[in-house]
């Protein structure tokens, strides 16, 4: 039972692609309650509903009328994201909410407003923050192993999610693309580990007008391309610190997953930010070879941030992935896509406070909320 003190009670809102990986994840963790599975597709909702020991189904409006939802976990696509947040938190929900935030700066700054008057927290994915490489990583960082962090590269080279996504078409509207639907896995770490952006410079393009879904029913299906699919930004922080990002649809080459960032005394290799294992490996000029840290930590995959959503909602302590977070992601994202057009450099105004990392041996198998 859900409750005060007890597990948080949790609806999945939309029963689509990646909920598989969150209610395979969310149901095995005993501090989470998931009692909803709702979409515009009732028939998906109850299907996963079925297959995951769901109790109840229906529709989003019915999902935010249950008594015992305390989190609103929205899993629908990016245009539907800022409107299901929004009337989850006018219920009086917590949500935690896919990527990106919202589809602009304005409308997430507006739903993080709506949440803090209403008194109710916004969480949001990239979760692989709180996985064990990237916390390895800010573990390496901090202990001053790379020396003073100055410079980061990062690179996502793919020939286009059209391959394996049964319904790609969302990939490439307003709100896709590899900026947005990449960009965040990438920018998010990178904000993790070097803090706030100010500005930013990007050139963009696209290699073709039209694609066709690889896989699944609609397979054969030619549909438009309405966002930029190769881009190319540079960043500039806070800190005084600058990143290089390439982040592409348009790749026959495959390259994703490459993150480095270069202190004074060392160069750090991430793991894959789209994951939450993989090893930690970084090199002075010294060495001739990479050293080899293990990851250590969480690696159960998605959902760990409604986990860390719900124990801090327990704990009365900050959550993680913020929503904060992840609107100064969204406004870094939308400054490169406003610099690619106008081929300006373009400031990036908002802020956020860099998350704590999480404590060694936090562990999403144990049940800390009976
Ligand atoms: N597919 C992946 O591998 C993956 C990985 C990480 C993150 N994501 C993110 O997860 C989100 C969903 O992606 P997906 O691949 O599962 O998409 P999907 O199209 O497979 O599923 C989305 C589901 O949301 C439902 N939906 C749409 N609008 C709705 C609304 N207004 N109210 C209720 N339900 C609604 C749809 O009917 C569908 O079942 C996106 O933001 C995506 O960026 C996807």
């Amino acid at each position: 039972m859900t409750g005060a003190g007890g597990p948080v009670g949790v609806a999945v809102v939309g029963c689509g692609t990646i909920s598989d990986e969150y209610l395979r994840n969310m149901t095995s963790f005993p501090d989470l309650n998931v009692v909803f599975c709702a979409d515009i597709d009732v028939d998906r909702a109850k299907t996963k509903a079925a297959e995951y020991g769901v109790p109840d189904v229906g529709n989003t409006a019915q999902a935010l009328d249950h008594p015992d939802v305390e989190i609103v976990v929205n899993l629908t696509v990016p245009a539907a994201h800022a409107e299901v947040s929004a009337m989850a938190i006018a219920a009086g929900k917590h949500v935690w909410v896919e990527k990106p935030l919202a589809l602009d700066t304005a409308t997430g700054r507006a739903l993080l407003e709506q949440a803090a008057e209403a008194g109710m927290r916004v969480g949001c994915a990239p979760d692989t923050l709180l996985g064990a490489g990237l916390q390895t990583s800010r573990r390496i960082i901090e202990s001053g192993r790379i020396g003073a962090p100055q410079t980061a590269l990062a690179l996502f080279q793919v020939p286009g999610p059209e391959r394996w996504h049964p319904a790609p078409q969302f990939l490439f509207q307003v709100g896709g693309g590899p900026l947005f639907d990449m960009g965040p896995y990438y920018l998010t770490t990178l904000a993790s580990l070097l803090g706030p952006a100010h500005s930013v410079a990007a050139v963009a393009g696209r290699s073709r007008d039209q694609r066709v879904v690889g896989r699944g029913p609609q397979a054969g299906t030619t549909f438009d391309v309405e966002v930029p699919t190769h881009v190319s930004a540079l960043i500039s922080y806070v800190g005084g610190q600058s990143a290089t990002i390439v982040l592409s649809f348009d790749s026959p080459l495959r390259r994703n997953g490459f993150i480095e960032v270069t202190g004074t005394e060392a160069t750090l290799s991430l793991p894959d930010p789209n994951r939450f294992d993989g090893d930690v490996k970084s090199q002075t000029a010294d060495d001739e070879d990479w050293t080899v840290t293990p990851a250590s930590g969480a690696t159960a995959g998605r959902g760990l941030g409604v986990l860390d959503l719900a124990r801090s909602l327990r704990a009365g302590q900050p959550h993680r992935a913020t929503g904060e977070l992840a609107l100064h992601v969204l406004d870094i994202m939308e400054s490169i896509a406003r610099s690619a057009q106008a081929g300006t450099f373009e400031p990036v105004r908002s802020t956020f406070t860099v998350p704590a990392t999480l404590p060694a041996g936090w562990d999403p198998t144990a049940p800390t909320l009976t």
